[in-house]
């Protein structure tokens, strides 16, 4: 039976906006869905279930230009020990930075291990400005991606999407540190202090 497996690949999971994105992709998949969280002690878990899926969707946050180290290790996991069926695997990634295209590296990554491994690789939605957009007037944007994201995993005919806020650099720019130094000033933190390279002491 065809049905989708959304993993949330975001190590602040259950406050992630991957669980927002993978809301969109439940809400718009014409298929039956099941959402799980990827996290240290799940991995022979997801292993067992994925056996049930035709497809997997793959939601996760762009991290210093590569994936979450949880994604890594699952897949790491799934190399040593595959599950029973393979399924189709896409990807969902998005990234604070305006460009969909920051996300390039992590999907090619994810394209590789999938060649190694014996997997087809569907369809990827590469989101920019994912930190933002959701709570913008754009949401929009994104949920007509998705719609079509999901359209295309159900058609088998997979397609590669981007999706960011249409505005330019400098004002995005703009609006982000403001954003940042007003959520910094909630904390007790400096701009200065966040300009630092000092996460802690
Ligand atoms: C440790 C860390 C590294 C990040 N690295 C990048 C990056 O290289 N490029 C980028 O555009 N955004 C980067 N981001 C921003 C996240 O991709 C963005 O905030 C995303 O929406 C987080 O999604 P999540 O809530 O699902 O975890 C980084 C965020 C963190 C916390």
């Amino acid at each position: 039976m065809e049905k989708i497996m959304i993993l949330n690949g975001s190590p602040r999971a259950p406050r992630s906006n991957s669980k927002r994105y993978a809301a969109y992709v439940a809400k718009y998949s014409p298929w039956p869905t099941e959402y799980f969280e990827i996290r240290k002690n799940n991995h022979a878990q997801l292993r067992e279930r994925m056996a049930e899926f035709s497809d997997v969707v793959l939601v996760f946050p762009l991290y210093a230009d590569s994936l979450p180290v949880g994604v890594l290790n699952l897949l790491k996991s799934l190399e040593a020990a595959p599950p029973e069926r393979r399924p189709v695997i896409s990807v969902l990634v998005n990234c604070g930075f305006l460009e969909p295209g920051q996300n390039e590296i992590a999907v090619r990554i994810i394209r590789f291990f999938c060649r190694r491994n014996g997997y087809a690789f569907g369809s990827v939605l590469m989101a920019g400005s994912g930190e933002a957009i959701l709570d913008t007037p754009f949401r929009f944007l994104v949920a007509r991606k998705i719609r079509r994201l999901a359209g295309s995993i159900v058609r088998r005919r997979y397609e590669e999407l981007r999706v960011t806020m249409p505005i330019g650099k400098r004002l995005f720019l703009m609006a982000s540190t403001l954003y940042w130094v007003r959520y910094g000033k909630r904390f007790g933190v400096t701009r200065q202090q966040m300009q630092t390279p000092r996460i802690e002491g």
